[in-house]
């Protein structure tokens, strides 16, 4: 089986990433950041704030190198089980990334979006977002589109809702539905296909991300935890994207 264990000198590889056929969009699922800190006798929290230099560096990568989007998987809407003061850890967290670095993330001409049940958040994380959202709107960089208390099926659930009550309001006939239509009400539906999905820790499962959206994306698994996420190890998933042969069902490799 092949692996992605990461080669020391990845930092060489960069020159070999071809810049016209890179993944337009990635999808990360930043996972580990406890494991990373247990690791090392650390509280859980230590690791989340080592997570936050890792998006700060992996957005800067992505959008040096030219990566249209990027979707980052930050808070499900599973994570509402763990531990409330994990939970509130991760809001505070948030609204400190979002105030120190959204002048950062405009120097970039980067745009940030989220995607998920936003209204949902604690208000003062809604006030924090809006604010960001505005003032990095007309960046026209790499999209930055962050998943909070996000999943894929709550995501197809209110796809779902928003298509009933077109239909209930006669905007659309019910065979008139098709892939494309419904794809049109996802949180994605402006964002370009997801081409590549990377996993960090380990774990080799979805755990309720993009499920619509990865129908036939590349996924590539690397141990790294998401704190000990670098440059070299993104960069290195694009060489490695950039070799796989996608047939999308057919015979030959597009
Ligand atoms: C990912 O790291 C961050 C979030 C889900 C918020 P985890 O917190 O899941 O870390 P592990 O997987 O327990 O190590
Ligand atoms: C996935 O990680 C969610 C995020 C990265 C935000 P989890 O740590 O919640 O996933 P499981 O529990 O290992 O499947
Ligand atoms: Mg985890």
């Amino acid at each position: 089986m092949k692996t992605n264990n990461v080669d020391p000198s990845a930092g060489a590889w960069i020159e070999t990433i071809d810049k016209s056929r890179l993944p337009e969009h990635v999808a990360i699922i930043m996972d580990g950041n406890g494991r990373w800190a247990q690791s090392q006798g650390l509280p859980r929290i230590i690791g989340h704030q080592a997570g936050i230099k890792s998006v700060k560096k992996i957005t800067r990568a992505a959008n040096d190198i030219g990566i249209k989007a990027l979707t980052l998987y930050a808070f499900s809407t599973e994570n509402w089980s763990r531990p409330e003061t994990e939970i509130t850890g991760l809001m505070t967290l948030l609204c400190k990334f979002l105030k120190i670095e959204v002048e950062s993330l405009n120097k970039q001409n980067v745009q940030l979006r989220v995607m998920g049940r936003i209204h949902q958040l604690p208000e003062l994380v809604q006030k924090e977002l809006a604010l960001s959202i505005e003032k990095t709107a007309m960046n026209s960089g790499l999209i930055l589109n962050i998943a909070l208390n996000y999943s894929g099926r709550a995501d197809i659930i209110d796809a779902v809702s928003r298509l009933a009550v077109d239909i209930h309001a006669g905007k659309i006939q019910a065979n008139e539905i098709n892939e494309a239509v419904f794809q049109g009400y996802l949180s994605t539906s402006d964002l370009p296909e997801v081409d590549l999905l990377i996993r960090t820790s380990g774990e080799m499962r979805i755990s309720n991300f993009l499920l619509w959206e990865i129908a036939y994306t590349e996924i590539w698994l690397t141990p790294v935890y998401w704190p000990a996420f670098n440059r070299e190890h993104f960069y290195q998933a694009l060489i490695d994207y950039q070799k796989r042969k996608r047939r999308f069902g057919g015979t030959v490799a597009l």
